[in-house]
């Protein structure tokens, strides 16, 4: 095909930046489908997080795909855990990867920092992709003197789940880079699609402002929270409703998404800020992570 790469020029060793969420789940993914992988973050209690959380889901993995065979499943989760070396140690980390995918904070002084260190300490083949949601890659590969191997990978929240790799390329990515990318990508067992280097990609570009405009219905008193997600999951088939993916995803995630695309893009209607969201965030009110949101997920109330 167009993308097609000998064996010999796979990515097969791997550096994940950062152990939240996102970067566990592609740790976890990565490791499971035949990569080395190495995590990084900046101290060993969050990295203990980052596996302990890894195991959990590797079991919950390994129940279903493994439901007869309970030797079977352990073997599963001891060989992915195997493959994931968690480290504190940058430099040693990325001495010789293939790729490095940086999952970090959507902060761009925070990345900038990260990728000047990475772009000194990585060799030179090493292709480097950012998992951001709403930054764009262009302006994050701007600090590195590999914008030929620079590009997107975006994955969704549950990794292990969801099928969907967005590939993103900026102007400057070489075919090579691109083609080893979405390479990788199916290696991992993902569907790729190829994606320009626009706010949002695909599916944030028409996910985010269809949240908002959920919260702005709410806001409106037309419908209640638990009636709007009922409705959309109902009526329109989505896994979750607008609400409680928001809860899902973090509502200080989706506020920094959209007051960031406003900036850049401040007479798109749909970039608005919602007042109803600001207010929440305000009150600590995050979503599943901090117990509320839309929605309430303390134990005690459940
Ligand atoms: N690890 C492993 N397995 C998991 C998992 C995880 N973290 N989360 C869910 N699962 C699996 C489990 O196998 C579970 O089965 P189990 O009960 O035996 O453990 C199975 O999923 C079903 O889970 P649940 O019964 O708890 O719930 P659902 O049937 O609703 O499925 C879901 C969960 C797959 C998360 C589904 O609700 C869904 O697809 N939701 C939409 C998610 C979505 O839209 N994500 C994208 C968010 S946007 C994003 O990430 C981009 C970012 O940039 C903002």
């Amino acid at each position: 095909s167009r993308f097609s790469t000998s064996a010999a020029n796979m990515i097969k060793k791997i550096t994940v930046i950062g152990g939240g969420l996102m970067g566990s789940g592609i740790a976890q993914v990565a490791a499971t489908t035949g990569h080395k992988v190495t995590m990084v973050d900046t101290s060993e209690d969050i990295l203990q997080k980052s596996v302990k959380s890894i195991q959990a889901s590797l079991a919950r993995v390994g129940k279903k795909k493994f439901a007869n065979d309970e030797a079977a499943g352990k073997k599963f989760l001891e060989d992915a855990l195997s493959h994931i070396k968690p480290t504190v140690n940058i430099k040693e980390a990325v001495k010789d990867t293939d790729l490095v995918i940086e999952a970090i904070v959507e902060n761009m002084d925070v990345k900038h920092k990260l990728f000047r260190e990475l772009d000194q300490a990585a060799p030179q083949h090493t292709i480097f992709a950012s998992n951001t949601s709403s930054l764009p890659i262009g302006k994050i590969a701007e600090v590195t003197s590999r914008k030929d191997r620079f590009g997107g990978l975006h994955f969704f929240n549950p990794v292990p789940m969801m099928k969907l790799l967005e590939v993103i390329r900026i102007p400057e990515t070489s075919d090579e880079t691109y083609k080893k990318l979405l390479e990788f990508g199916k290696a991992m067992g993902k569907h790729t699609v190829e994606c320009k280097d626009t706010p949002g990609f695909i599916v944030n570009r028409l996910l985010v402002p269809y949240m908002m405009e959920a919260t702005r219905m709410l806001e409106r008193g037309d419908a209640s929270a638990q009636d709007i997600d009922s409705a959309m999951k109902l009526g329109a088939g989505y896994p979750m409703g607008p609400f409680e993916l928001a809860d899902y995803v973090g509502l200080d995630t989706c506020m920094f998404i959209i007051d960031g695309w406003h900036k850049d893009y401040p007479e798109n209607p749909l970039f608005k800020p919602v007042p109803l969201l600001q207010k929440m965030v305000a009150d600590g009110k995050l979503g599943r992570k901090s117990g509320e949101g839309f929605f309430n997920y303390k134990k005690s109330s459940m």
